[in-house]
């Protein structure tokens, strides 16, 4: 064997001192990085000394450049997730992820030993190293997020965790996991890794440990609690009656009512949406498809030609968005004058009453008027456009045999102004979060108040007018999201 001295003489490319200290590089396909994480920072600076001694590349600062990442005492999954924050954004990191042993027996060897599955940290890890890292805007109004969910199941557990918090009145959780699965119903493909997901914005520590039992162990521990809780289920039960919320729903659990049928014969009194909720319990459950939805719409049309001719009606809420089946139907309807929508809603209702459309209905006021420069500020975000909450009695076209005729149906209508129409348009179109994160944008980002009536800008004190939603995007500097994409 050539003493180590006499190959030091070999001309070699720039890079090498050519010192005591360095041998030339020798091992052009190796360049190593030896990572300080648990190895230390006086044991890594005598490796990467040994190393360089013996010609190998031996790189301070880690790059694309590196070949072989050396560690000591971690785990694949600490390196990986170390490994992925380092290569964010760009795509793939194929390094050989290595323990310090294949370091330690290439020193004595002299060269490079071949890899044996003993050196590498988990076969199986470092094939995720390899798959794809993702990256997302953190506000969902910034996302296109079709109907197309690559991670049902993961934002399906998201989502229960967050009606949970919703259901315990903790409304803050309840929108950090809706904000979650938010980003993961826009990921293009399924996730296999949870270290995929390093450097996504709103996944929490609590949401990522969800994710990660859920792709280890096929489920999480505290979805399947929730699930199975006792307390989860009720609250679901009745607060799955129409006009019943969470803090009724509280009550009464804390009466001892566990159930529909204790309810009805506890002989509460329910004011006039429960009871309605109560009686349609069953249809109400029901999703509505989206046929029954074109029935619906069908008559809503009929009804708004009777009453005044020229008035618009358009379909909004999650059917806008393109959904196949939805808990309600929502419309929106307006005039093309401005001022002869006054008075429409009343108008609608009774026609659809005196055809026997309507088992229930609830029509609250319009108090939102327009003033000399626009609409008045508004206090909330609370809408305060004339709407009317209704259960429909909906014929039943194509019937199987032994079918009851009629169904009942959830409708929502809101009446606006043409001038504002843009503003409700976009505000009753959804989805929920996606109507949240465009005005924590407009709040957050450009300092202007969203409604689901006007735009304030309040540096420059004024409303800024829209006649459509392209402008509403463009007055918040976002680019256009078409209703099929914002089902975040
Ligand atoms: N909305 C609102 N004020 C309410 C209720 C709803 O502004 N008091 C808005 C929501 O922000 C959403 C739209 O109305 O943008 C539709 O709400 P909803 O019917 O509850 O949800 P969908 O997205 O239509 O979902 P689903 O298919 O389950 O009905
Ligand atoms: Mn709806
Ligand atoms: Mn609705």
């Amino acid at each position: 064997m050539i003493p180590l001295k006499r190959r030091k003489v070999v001309p070699t490319g720039a890079g090498n001192t050519g010192s005591e200290e360095t041998s030339p590089n020798k091992f052009p396909q190796v360049v190593l990085f030896l990572l300080e994480r648990k190895m230390g920072a006086s044991r890594r600076a005598f490796l990467s000394q040994l190393g360089r001694k013996k010609g190998f590349q031996v790189e301070e600062l880690f790059s694309e450049g590196i070949t072989h990442v050396i560690c000591e005492n971690n785990s694949g999954d600490e390196v990986i997730a170390w490994l992925e924050s380092q290569v964010r954004g760009r795509g793939r990191a194929t390094a050989h992820l290595l323990d310090v042993s294949w370091f330690t027996e290439s020193m004595r060897a002299g060269r490079p030993v071949e890899i044996l599955d003993r050196h590498q940290l988990q076969q199986q890890q470092i094939r995720e190293v390899e798959v794809v890292v993702f990256s997302a805007p953190s506000y969902a109004c910034q996302r296109r997020t079709t109907l197309d969910n690559h991670n049902a199941i993961l934002t399906d557990a998201l989502s229960l965790l967050a009606e949970n918090a919703e259901l315990s009145g903790e409304d803050g959780r309840g929108v950090a996991f809706r904000r979650a699965a938010g980003v993961l119903k826009g990921l293009p493909e399924p996730v296999t890794a949870v270290t995929q997901l390093v450097g996504l914005p709103c996944l929490g520590g609590h949401s990522l440990r969800v994710v990660k039992d859920i792709l280890e162990n096929g489920a999480s521990c505290e979805v399947e609690d929730t699930k199975q809780s006792e307390r989860f289920k009720v609250l679901k039960v009745l607060t799955g009656i129409f006009g019943v919320g969470v803090k009724t729903a509280e009550r009464w659990i804390q009466e001892g009512i566990r159930g529909l049928q204790q309810l009805q014969d506890s002989g509460r009194t329910l004011n006039r949406a429960q009871q309605a909720g109560l009686q349609h319990y069953e249809d109400l459950n029901q999703h509505v498809t989206r046929s029954e939805a074109d029935a619906v719409a069908a008559v809503v049309e009929e009804a708004v030609a009777s009453v005044l001719p020229g008035a618009r009606m358009t379909l909004i809420g999650g059917f806008r968005r393109g959904k196949l089946t939805g808990h309600d139907v929502d419309f929106l309807i307006t005039h093309p004058e401005e001022g002869r929508e006054v008075g429409l809603m009343p108008k609608v209702v009774s026609w659809l009453e005196s055809q026997g459309f309507l088992l229930y209905q609830k029509t609250t006021k319009n108090s939102y008027l327009e003033g000399e420069d626009g609409p008045a500020r508004p206090s909330s975000n609370m809408d305060r456009f004339e709407r009317c909450f209704s259960i429909f009695k909906l014929t039943e076209e194509v019937n199987g045999e032994g079918l009851k005729p009629w169904r009942a149906v959830r409708v929502d209508l809101v009446v606006s102004p043409i001038s504002q129409f843009a503003f409700a348009l976009l505000g009753w179109t959804g989805s929920k979060l996606f109507e949240r994160e465009l005005r924590r944008w407009a709040g957050h980002k450009k300092a202007m108040s969203l409604s689901s009536h006007a735009l304030y800008d309040n540096t420059q004190r004024r409303y800024l007018r829209a006649s459509s939603e392209e402008e509403i995007f463009a007055h918040l500097g976002l680019e256009y999201i078409p209703p099929s994409e914002r089902n975040a």
